[in-house]
């Protein structure tokens, strides 16, 4: 099966370690789809949301220590979509071992949360760090 997401080098936001995670996350989106589209249910699909969901949050925290340090982000708004985020993993988590996840429902919000967030949101965090920094 082909990638559903994927990492383009305009996705980078001018920071190693970020990017790094950014395409980690990619690497698991794609093995989680990959699972629930195969329906390897037991397995890879609850060990893969599991791993999405502790990784989520360790780059969420690295991130935001970065975005902290700019006092033109809008850190509280960023946050904030970080937490829906987050929230809404532990749902599709739940939906999971009830049996009653809607992979469509799972791809699409993937899809969003990096597209939509990664290219939206992080890219436009991390261009007003460059600017701040005067790059
Ligand atoms: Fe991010
Ligand atoms: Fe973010």
């Amino acid at each position: 099966m082909a990638d559903i997401v994927e990492w383009l080098d305009t996705d980078s936001v001018g920071i190693d370690a970020i990017d790094q995670d950014h395409k980690h996350l990619v690497l698991l989106a794609n093995a989680l789809l990959k699972s629930a589209f195969e329906g390897d249910k037991d397995k890879y699909l609850v060990q893969g949301m599991a791993e999405l969901i502790v990784f989520t949050q360790d780059h969420f925290s690295r991130e935001e220590k970065y975005l902290a340090q700019v006092k033109t982000v809008d850190l509280a708004a960023h946050v904030a979509q970080h937490e829906k985020i987050v929230d809404e993993l532990f749902e599709m988590n739940e939906k999971l071992r009830a049996g009653d996840l809607d992979i469509v429902a799972m791809s699409t919000f993937l899809m969003d949360w990096l597209y939509a967030h990664m290219r939206g949101s992080d890219q436009k965090a991390f261009n007003s760090l460059d600017e701040a920094a005067g790059s």
